[in-house]
């Protein structure tokens, strides 16, 4: 039986989020350049969307640059930018063809105005898509996207549109940048690092963490069918007790 067939198709992540890392110890680790692993970190997206799809799961969250990353050297940076404008604009036929839609989230502001060209085609291109949402997180971090929503519900308050007493966690969640999309039920990490690098802090208060020593030009299909298969084997309890979760079915 392959993983994929041992996966339970009635209970399956319908959101998922990636931190892809490892891509520069990848690269280290066969004596190529930081960018040779970035370039490689691509071929890893692409067959992880295709396996994304196949196993019908609704939203993919993928971690691609943080506002951290932004104090990486400028040649690195410039490289990525370089890689996200031509990634994107050749994935975007494909992507529409397979019924993938694609979203961004993050500080776009920021970026060069060549890969907010680029994504914007992408998004517009792709918006038909209803097999997979693909959400790219470029130049997103938590706490940029919580102090974000904290002048848009202040300044709401100010005008009038929002009173102090209706702000409930509902509210918030309505001013975040991910307002659209349900909470993500498995975060993965590749990499090795056990930790969540300023990624959906609000949104991962419940997911379930799967951690991997596998670095992201490694991950494949098998490795993501395996770890919907470790997060079908845990039990989600919400603070509550296993036997209410067992008679709550
Ligand atoms: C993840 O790989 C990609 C980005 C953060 C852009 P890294 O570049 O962080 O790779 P390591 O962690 O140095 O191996
Ligand atoms: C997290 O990776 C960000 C992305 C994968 C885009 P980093 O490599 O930047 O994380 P830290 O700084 O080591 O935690
Ligand atoms: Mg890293």
């Amino acid at each position: 039986m392959s993983l994929f067939e041992k996966i339970d198709h009635h209970r399956l992540p319908s959101h998922i989020a990636i931190i892809m890392d490892g891509n520069g110890r990848w690269a280290k680790a066969r004596g190529l350049e930081r960018a040779e692993g970035h370039r490689e970190g691509v071929s890893a997206i692409r067959k992880v969307v295709e396996a994304a799809i196949r196993a019908s799961v609704q939203t993919l969250t993928l971690y691609a640059f943080s506002t951290e990353n932004w104090y990486r050297p400028a040649e690195e940076i410039d490289g990525l930018m370089d890689l996200m404008v031509y990634a994107i604009t050749k994935e975007t036929a494909d992507l529409k063809k397979n019924g993938v839609s694609i979203a961004s989230i993050g500080d776009t502001s920021r970026l060069p105005v060549k890969v907010r060209e680029a994504l914007d085609t992408c998004i517009r291109e792709t918006q038909d898509g209803r097999n997979l949402k693909l959400v790219i997180a470029l130049s997103y971090s938590s706490k940029w996207e919580l102090a974000e929503a904290t002048r848009r519900i202040t300044s709401d308050v100010i005008k009038g549109i929002l009173k102090t007493e209706d702000i409930s966690e509902e509210t918030i969640g309505r001013y975040l940048t991910t307002s659209k999309l349900s909470d993500p039920d498995l975060l993965i990490r590749t990499g090795g690092e056990q930790r969540i690098s300023n990624f959906l802090l609000w949104q991962c208060a419940y997911a379930e963490f799967y951690f991997t020593e596998t670095f992201w030009p490694d991950f494949d299909e098998e490795a993501f069918y395996k770890a919907i298969l470790d997060y079908q084997g845990r039990q989600r309890r919400y603070g509550k007790t296993s036997e209410q979760i067992e008679s709550d079915k």
